[in-house]
């Protein structure tokens, strides 16, 4: 089936009150419009059009180009916004088109599926998805007939009294087929309260053509909850937070507290591990079984493996091996791998490097740019001096090797294996393998200096 997907993503997002597109607004962490094509692709349909406005380059910076983009410049409501994507439609004429708004993320590909299966089994020309729900101020209303045929769809704004105490609302999501929809775009007007072309008008078109319409109502009312304002952004968040966490208390992840406690969808997380309150667990990260993370740890694109301690850190784009413990305080940047049974200790800054098993980095200490062997101790203070001002540089510190405190290596250099570093130096040419290097003044101590100088003072 020539099944095609167009989503509704030119919303300047005015009742935000916030610059930018509104469908770059994140939900856990995720940006709206991930969520949305997230679903499409989940329901099947993998030929998807992207309605953007001005913040087009904003949207395909971060959506990419596995989707096409119809630019709609003037925002004048939903059906001028699909009309934009005519040609789109017309190249997939004789088939079905998913319609998708980018603000109402929640949206499952397992309901677009059902919706569509009713669609073509009552072989309708357009099914919208509906939801019953208890507070439906603010959005469109489902009008049907005595015997609970589709009638229309009328906006908040159009609605008359009786019809706003309807709760069966519009969640903005249709299948249409192509060529029915193609046709009663043209037809509608902006004739209403808003002075908008309402896509929701094209329902009462494609009835009044004799053609047949119907309302799928999705069994989980949340699927179809909006993002207007901010106060419906936050309200989304805590929805989707809830069917997040259930997901992994379901899977035997223990939840100290969910105060403060963000966990993006994608994230996967281990049996038997603990999250303390004020985690931000984000994007593809992947968390092993057995771990403890928090208080206030943030981790990222991240995967951590099992029985891994992460205690008041923040983990961006990297890797942390098994029985690893990082923190409190330490920040780890992205591209680093850290292997198995490392310690990272208190105010550690780790930045595109490579630290070898059993190796320990305890305190105050600058790592960036560096290869770091097994079993290897950095000092506390130990700073690489990756950066003479235009660009960077590596270190590496071989296995087993012992760097003091308050040590600068000054890159590129290298430790070699087993070697040691005396405190304070900086080191600034290669140290071999077994060696052991001072590089820094030797101590002279003027023997009774500060009585001398007593001496010499006026009385
Ligand atoms: C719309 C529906 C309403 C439904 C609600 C569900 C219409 C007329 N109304 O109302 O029945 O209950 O969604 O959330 O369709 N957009 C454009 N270009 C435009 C206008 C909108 O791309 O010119 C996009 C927006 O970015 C948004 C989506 O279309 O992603 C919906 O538009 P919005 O203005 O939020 O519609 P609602 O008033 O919420
Ligand atoms: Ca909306």
């Amino acid at each position: 089936m020539n099944h095609c997907a167009v989503v509704l993503a030119a919303g300047e997002g005015t009742r935000m009150q916030m610059p930018g597109a509104k469908v770059l607004l994140p939900v856990l962490g995720k940006p709206m419009i991930d969520w949305v094509i997230g679903a499409v692709l989940e329901a099947g349909v993998d030929d998807c059009c992207l309605i953007v406005g001005k913040d087009l380059e904003q949207v395909r910076a971060r959506v990419g180009d596995g989707v096409c983009y119809a630019l709609q410049l003037e925002r004048k409501g939903t059906g001028h916004a699909v009309r934009q994507a005519e040609d789109f439609l017309r190249a997939h004429s004789g088939g079905h088109c998913l319609v998708l708004a980018g603000d109402s993320p929640l949206i499952s590909g397992g309901t677009i599926r059902r919706a569509g299966r009713m669609h073509l089994e009552e072989g309708n020309a357009v099914t919208v998805i509906s939801a019953v729900v208890g507070e439906p101020f603010g959005y469109g209303r489902i009008v049907r007939d005595v015997s609970g045929g589709l009638l229309r769809i009328v906006e908040e704004k159009d609605a008359d009294p009786n019809q706003r105490r309807i709760c069966e609302i519009n969640s903005s999501a249709y299948w249409f087929e192509v060529d029915a929809l193609l046709e009663a775009l043209p037809e509608i007007g902006a004739g209403n309260e808003k002075g908008e072309y309402y896509l929701t008008d094209a329902v009462e078109i494609l009835l009044r053509a004799g053609r047949r319409a119907g309302a799928y109502v999705a069994q989980d009312a949340d699927e179809i909850l909006g993002a207007n304002t901010q106060r419906q952004l936050l309200t989304l968040q805590q929805v989707a937070l809830g069917k997040v966490l259930d997901r992994h208390l379901e899977n035997g992840v223990m939840i100290s507290s969910v105060d403060g406690l963000t966990i993006g969808p994608d994230v996967v997380i281990g049996p038997g591990t603990v999250l303390h309150q004020g985690c931000r667990l984000l994007g593809s990260t992947r968390i092993g079984a057995g771990c403890v993370i928090g208080p206030g740890s943030v981790i990222e694109d991240s995967e951590i493996g099992d029985g891994v301690t992460v205690n008041a850190s923040q983990v961006y784009r990297s890797r942390v091996g098994d029985k690893t413990r990082v923190g409190p305080f330490a920040h780890i940047r992205p591209d680093c791998v850290v292997g198995e049974e490392v310690k990272i200790g208190n105010f550690v800054e780790l930045k595109n490097s490579t630290i070898g098993k059993k190796t320990s980095i305890a305190h105050l200490t600058y790592v960036g740019d560096a290869d770091i062997g097994s079993g290897v101790n950095l000092g506390c203070g130990v700073v690489t001096v990756n950066y003479d001002g235009r660009a960077k540089y590596r270190t590496t510190v071989r296995d087993r090797a012992f760097v003091g405190c308050n040590v600068n290596l000054v890159a590129p250099v290298e430790v070699g294996e087993g070697a040691y570093v005396a405190a304070g130096s900086t080191i600034t040419s290669p140290v071999p393998a077994d060696a052991l290097a001072i590089a820094r003044a030797r101590q002279e101590n003027k023997e009774d200096w500060v009585k001398k100088r007593e001496g010499q003072q006026k009385p």
